[in-house]
């Protein structure tokens, strides 16, 4: 009888404690949510950037699909910046935040200050780093630069294809 208690009572404390892993899990995925803004955003305080990255075909990925492909989740999925903005609408095209994250909290003037980073660089990039800002790496291209499902797959070279993506010389 007793080892009945204790075997019951042994699974109770194993459901309480895997109820727990996951309420922390959730709540790491609640703060990971930010906001997409949109490259217009960033325009103001990235001028160079914006400007060189509007001519490239990431800005028009989304205008070369049809009508009929614009409605395909299995086309739209490379040719957007991320799910959904703000306001429900679509982000069309490879914006900003398709490499950079979802900018909703690091785009602050509280982070991105020009006077702050520069007094202190290290604190301001981890700030912004928290908040959601990523410095891509070839992961962040070959999520949509990869074979599967992409007909017009052309071979990807991380090292010679970065520069191109909004070249500015500095
Ligand atoms: C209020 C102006 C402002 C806005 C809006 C803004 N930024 Fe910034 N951003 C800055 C400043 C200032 C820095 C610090 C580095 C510098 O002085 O250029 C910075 C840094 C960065 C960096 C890191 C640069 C480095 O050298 O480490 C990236 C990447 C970046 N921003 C991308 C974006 C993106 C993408 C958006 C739009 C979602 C955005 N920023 C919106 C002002 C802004
Ligand atoms: C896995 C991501 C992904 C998916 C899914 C995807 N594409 Fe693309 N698409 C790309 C990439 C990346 C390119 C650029 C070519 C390259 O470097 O692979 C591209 C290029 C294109 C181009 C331009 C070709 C050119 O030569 O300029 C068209 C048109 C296109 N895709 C249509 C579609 C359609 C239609 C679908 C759905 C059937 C689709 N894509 C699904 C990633 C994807
Ligand atoms: C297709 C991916 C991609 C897109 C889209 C993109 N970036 Fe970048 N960005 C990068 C990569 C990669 C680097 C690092 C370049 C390197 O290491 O040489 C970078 C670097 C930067 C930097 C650091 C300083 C610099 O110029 O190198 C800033 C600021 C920045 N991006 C802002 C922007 C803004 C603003 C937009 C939208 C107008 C944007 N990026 C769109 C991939 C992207
Ligand atoms: C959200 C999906 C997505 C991501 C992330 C992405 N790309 Fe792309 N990229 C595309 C699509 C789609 C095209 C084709 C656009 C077109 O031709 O209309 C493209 C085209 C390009 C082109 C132009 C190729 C040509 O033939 O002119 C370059 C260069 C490029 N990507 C580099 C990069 C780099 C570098 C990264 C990562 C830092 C990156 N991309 C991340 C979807 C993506």
């Amino acid at each position: 009888m007793r080892k009945v208690t204790t075997i019951i009572f042994l699974m109770l404390a194993l459901f309480a404690f895997a109820a727990l892993l996951m309420a922390e899990e959730a709540a790491k995925e609640e703060k990971a949510a930010h906001d997409y803004v949109g490259s217009a955003k960033c325009k103001m305080c990235h001028k160079a950037e914006f400007t060189a990255w509007e001519a490239t075909p990431h800005a028009k990925a989304f205008d070369v699909l049809s009508d009929e492909e614009k409605a395909k989740p299995e086309c739209v999925s490379c040719h957007i910046t991320g799910t959904l903005a703000k306001d429900g609408s679509t982000i069309e095209g490879v914006g900003c935040e398709a490499c950079h994250g979802p900018g909703g909290d690091y785009k602050s003037p509280k982070i991105m200050s020009k006077k702050k980073w520069a007094a202190d660089p290290d604190t301001y990039k981890q700030m912004a780093i928290d908040a959601g800002l990523v410095y891509p790496t070839e992961e962040t291209c070959v999520r949509c630069h990869k074979k599967e499902g992409n007909a017009n797959f052309k071979e990807f070279n991380f090292e010679e294809m970065k520069g191109k993506v909004h070249p500015v010389s500095e």
